[in-house]
């Protein structure tokens, strides 16, 4: 969604400015849009459409030593160049770029117009810019404290007054804002890809605090003016995980590094001595674990998915009843909170604005809430009262592979590490680190061969439609291979627990619509089988991912290296990410930046 860069510096703005925003195209945006400081007066420019044709339209001198800029995904208003940030007040001398959303902008901004002030954009963020004017009161910091204890609503903000062109005014309610500190030079951004070219050190604001950020120093408050006490951490991603590395597009490259990423996840995780999982960062003892009753997890999209997959290793190794819901069905149905009930929220970005607003109602009720997260330092991360890095490193297709996958191995580890504790014998403890330790090298073998694949895409791609099926621990690799297949390629697919086609869908199978089937070689492999042959007898091409060659019963077959049966979903998912992957590409779609989504989705 939204992105937000800024700089003040030595150096001239612009260029700095137009690579932040092309390291936030992954997010999503519709618009895009820069202002800098030019000998006192703001220069401003700002247009629908991608951020390289906003760098080929910008004038060749422009520059200036402190700038902000802005990619924008459409909430209030259309995608236009007039609702495109920066957005700036009437006097065209404070501008604001701003993700989220404030609440009560139509009143603000009628009762705004009724004193004179007009607006040339139909946005909430150009209310902010004059509100923040109207407060002028020669300090800019103090004037965005005032104008924001006037509105209600969610914000990540960095603001600019010609009048003050030696800094930068950030503020943060409920969307995140980091500074990066560099040398004689700072950034500000939402995100930090925007930040690791420039800055060696990373500042987190929390909500509620207002930053002000000069060439060599920053400062920051609370919205009531008192001072807060901030310490500047060493910025852990590198320069090299934002760029492509020589893939032709990040979903590959993500799908790729997937033996590393799940490496990562495990690495120091992994305790053979006592046959369990080593989990630092849970901030629960062992009584208190062992004191839960059940789990909950929340969480939305394929992060839920790997929810569902955790659930059913929990149940299976910790004997836990556990159940997972997606978030935003969980936070607006006033939900009982249970003290013996342990809840997880499992989030990539740590950012998505339902699965944050969840873990909030569950703290405020008392519960305890884990995370599974990706982003060191994000909102979710620190909401939270515990939890497990995935450690997958950035993840900037939107598309999301390598996180999911290292979602289900941060519950296996979760899963193992409650079992140990309850009724899980050393022997099973011992089969599972081991199954888990051999994920790595079984998910290099199974990505090496990749021609199968790309045969069963360009199959699938001449189809309009699709059907996953699975059945328990084959359920949510369904779901999440069909939401894969979606997402990019924009061929429809549906997943069915397999025994439900008989119900229903079954009526639909016919020579013209396939079925991706998940089959491992478990305990259910028969009921799996007798589900392929009803498809079969209504002559319904089927695509099986399985452990074993299934003769007749599939037309194609992409086989899987086997692991522990409880661990098997989270290798069984990886040819399902190749398939939308290669269905799209011979689709000619645009897959790390597919129609309609967006990366982190910060807003209801
Ligand atoms: C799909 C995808 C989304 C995210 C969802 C939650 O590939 O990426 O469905 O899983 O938006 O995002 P996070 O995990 O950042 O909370």
């Amino acid at each position: 969604m939204c992105g937000i860069v800024g700089y003040v510096g030595r150096q001239n703005a612009v260029p700095v400015l137009l690579e932040g925003l092309a390291r936030l195209e992954y997010r999503g945006y519709d618009s895009a849009g820069i202002a800098v400081v030019r000998n006192g007066s703001l220069r401003v420019h700002k247009q629908a459409g991608k951020v390289r044709e906003l760098a080929a339209a910008l004038p060749k001198r422009l520059n200036g030593q402190v700038g902000i800029a802005h990619t924008r995904w459409a909430t209030h208003g259309v995608p236009s160049d007039a609702n495109a940030h920066p957005h700036l007040d009437m006097s065209g001398r404070i501008a604001v770029v701003h993700n989220g959303m404030i609440e009560d902008a139509a009143v603000l901004r009628r009762r705004l117009e009724a004193d004179g002030i007009s607006f040339s954009s139909e946005t909430d963020t150009e209310v902010l810019a004059q509100l923040i004017a109207l407060e002028d009161c020669g300090d800019l910091e103090e004037a965005v404290r005032r104008a924001l204890s006037k509105v209600h609503g969610a914000y990540g903000l960095a603001v600019l007054d010609a009048n003050q062109p030696d800094r930068i005014v950030l503020a943060r309610n409920g969307s995140p804002v980091l500074i990066g500190v560099g040398e004689r030079q700072m950034l500000c951004a939402s995100d930090m890809a925007a930040l690791v070219r420039h800055a060696q050190q990373v500042v987190h604001l929390e909500d509620g605090e207002v930053a002000s950020v000069t060439a060599d120093s920053f400062s920051t408050t609370t919205l009531d003016a008192r001072p807060t006490v901030k310490t500047a951490t060493s910025l852990s991603a590198e320069d090299a995980d934002y760029e492509r590395g020589g893939h032709e597009h990040f979903m590959l490259k993500e799908i790729l590094e997937q033996p590393d990423a799940i490496d990562a996840t495990l690495r120091g995780r992994l305790d053979t001595r006592f046959a369990t999982s080593r989990l630092g960062g849970l901030n629960l003892t062992a009584r208190e674990l062992r004191a839960f009753r059940r789990v909950h997890v929340i969480a939305c999209g394929s992060a839920f998915y790997a929810g569902l997959m955790g659930a059913g290793m929990l149940e299976s190794l910790a004997r836990l009843p556990a159940s997972a819901e997606p978030a935003a069905e969980f936070r607006y149905r006033n939900p009982v909170i249970e003290p013996d009930t342990l809840y997880v929220a499992v989030s990539q970005s740590g950012e998505t604005a339902d699965t944050l607003a969840a873990v909030e109602e569950i703290r405020r009720k008392g519960g305890r809430v884990l995370g599974i997260v990706n982003v060191p330092g994000s909102s979710i991360s620190r909401a939270v009262d515990g939890g497990i890095y995935l450690h997958a490193g950035p993840e900037i297709s939107v598309a999301s592979t390598k996180a999911f996958t290292c979602m289900a191995v941060a519950f296996a580890l979760l899963a193992v590490h409650l079992g140990r504790l309850r009724d899980l014998g050393p022997a099973d403890g011992e089969r599972l680190i081991r199954g888990l330790a051999e994920l790595p090298a079984k998910a290099a073998e199974l990505l090496q061969h990749q021609d199968e694949i790309v045969q069963a895409a360009n199959w699938i791609s001449a189809t309009p439609s699709a059907f996953y099926i699975g059945r328990v621990r084959g359920y949510p690799v369904a779901l999440e291979g069909a939401q894969k297949l979606k997402e990019i390629s924009y061929i429809h697919a549906e997943a069915y627990p397999a025994a439900e086609l008989k119900h229903g869908p079954l009526a639909l199978v016919s020579p013209q619509l396939p079925t991706v089937a998940i089959v491992p070689d478990d305990e259910l492999l028969e009921k799996n089988l007798a589900s392929l042959e009803q498809i079969n007898s209504r002559s319904g091409p089927v695509l099986a991912v399985a452990h074993l060659p299934l003769g007749s019963l599939a037309d194609r077959v992409i086989q899987v290296p086997k692991s522990e049966p409880e661990l098997d979903p989270i290798l069984l998912g990886l040819p399902l990410q190749l398939l939308a992957y290669h269905a799209a590409i011979a689709l000619g779609r645009d897959i790390d930046q597919p129609r309609n989504l967006a990366k982190s989705v910060t807003v209801e």
